[in-house]
């Protein structure tokens, strides 16, 4: 039974709630990060179809991916005219280039001529035109039909008419998004409260500095919702439950494409074991990849391992990156604020910690996808901007702690071993499943029943 109910704000009997530690610490206090918003759901169980059916899947395709817009790239990443990435979905591939005029297009990669794939999937580089890699029909940049081999052999084509057919594409806050619906519309509507909420944080001045793309055994919403709740911490990341609040993290849905979670770093969990002692948790923290420079200092007398993170990341980034933090509170600078936009990106946007997840699947297969993770840096202020990370891409089983790009980010490398190593178990569990179907918590699993209720929107269109 499909039953909507009074929305419910759940907390962590004994625990502090995310608000109580963000007041606690140093301001000024962002209003937008003190909104709760919990809208009604249903309590009904999710069929594990939905994960694991050929049927769902192509249904997500058509009505979906075709729909919807799609996080590309950085626009540093396509900087100059001739710059291009290639974006692929399913059986779909695009081409996003920047034009001579300064404008994105993308255009979907697939030659007028025999059908071959322009340029190759997953690739990016520059190229002052369009050329087909098979008999060399060329387009120029805007997507004009220029030259064609033996021409006299083509009195019957149509140049106008073969152009370049284009998807849709427009950038915000420094991200490329496309869209394969050409009435879409405009990617300002579908982000929602994302613009309103990210005026406090932009990202045009940070650069990309790490792209690492893991391939993974299991269906893409499976390893999207590992990342929708942290109710798993403790047995999965026991590690963490010393550091950060988990069971009482902050859970909030804004709209159909927009949902987030705030969780407290340099805390003790509600659900921690062993508890360690706030020199141990401030270490832990420092030196564990949660501040820029990876150094830790000695606490003050009475003084708070949140505290004493708070004041060293906050000169960190001022040393490092030249960046005044005044403006920000303690939250912002040393907690993780992640913030969803359907179907499949998450954002991390605080200061000490701004990164993409990317979760994708692989072809038309409903077992597998791919995961990302694109993490930023501050552009330094006194030169050039370092060129955007090229993907370093690993399979599945590949270990983020064996990566040499993920040293001085042990934190971050053990856990993301941890969430991507569990999934795999996850899908088999699902296929092998008799009941058939999950069955979510109220509270902390709410950001994955509200993407399954927006799903449904779209597969209902
Ligand atoms: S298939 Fe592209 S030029 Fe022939
Ligand atoms: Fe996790």
């Amino acid at each position: 039974m499909n039953i909507q109910v009074k929305a419910e704000v759940m907390t962590c009997p004994g625990a502090p709630t995310f608000q109580e530690i963000m007041h606690s610490g140093v301001g000024p206090y962002s209003e937008i990060l003190e909104q709760r918003s919990n809208p009604p759901q249903s309590r009904a169980d999710i069929p594990f179809s939905r994960y694991t059916s050929q049927e769902f899947f192509d249904l997500e395709m058509q009505k979906v991916w075709r729909k919807v817009w799609q996080y590309v790239c950085r626009e540093d990443e396509v900087a100059e005219a001739g710059d291009y990435l290639v974006y692929d979905i399913g059986r779909h591939s695009i081409v996003v280039t920047r034009v001579t005029d300064g404008s994105l297009k993308a255009f979907h990669n697939s030659c007028l001529h025999r059908g071959a794939k322009l340029k190759p999937s997953g690739s990016s580089g520059w190229s002052p035109q369009i050329q087909c890699p098979y008999h060399g029909w060329t387009w120029s940049l805007d997507g004009a039909l220029r030259e064609v081999p033996c021409a006299w052999e083509f009195p019957h084509l149509d140049y106008e008419s073969n152009r370049l057919p284009q998807a849709r594409v427009e950038a915000w806050n420094g991200l490329v998004f496309v869209n394969l619906d050409k009435n879409a519309d405009p990617l300002i509507d579908y982000l929602g409260v994302l613009p309103g909420h990210f005026a406090r944080w932009p990202w045009t001045d940070w650069y990309l500095a790490l792209h690492i793309e893991k391939e993974l055994h299991c269906n893409w919403k499976t390893a999207q919702d590992a990342f929708m709740e942290a109710y798993h911490t403790p047995v999965v990341h026991p590690q963490l439950t010393q550091v950060v609040g988990d069971w009482n993290m902050q859970h909030d849905v804004f709209d159909d494409h927009v949902s987030r979670d705030l969780c407290a770093f340099a805390v003790c969990s509600p659900a921690a074991k062993q508890p360690i002692g706030e020199q141990e948790r401030l270490d832990r923290v420092l030196l564990g990849g949660r501040s820029p420079n990876a150094v830790s200092v000695t606490l003050a007398e009475g003084q708070t391992a949140r505290d004493a993170m708070a004041r060293q990341v906050r000169g960190a980034l001022e040393a490092d990156y030249g960046m005044d933090t005044s403006g920000y509170s303690d939250t912002e600078v040393i907690d993780s604020i992640k913030y969803n936009l359907f179907p499949n990106i998450f954002l991390y946007t605080g200061l000490s910690m701004r990164q993409i997840h990317r979760i994708r699947p692989i072809a038309n297969d409903p077992g597998r996808c791919t995961f990302e993770v694109l993490i930023m840096r501050p552009a330094p202020r006194d030169r050039p901007r370092p060129d955007p990370a090229t993907p370093v891409r690993i399979t599945k089983n590949q270990l983020y702690t064996d990566l040499p790009e993920m040293a001085g980010m042990e934190l971050t490398a053990i856990t993301l071993d941890q969430d991507t190593g569990n999934l795999r178990a996850q899908h088999e569990g699902m296929l092998a499943s008799e009941k058939g179907a999950e069955t979510l918590s109220i509270y902390q699993e709410s950001r994955i029943r509200a993407f399954h209720e927006t799903l449904d929107k779209y597969l209902n269109r």
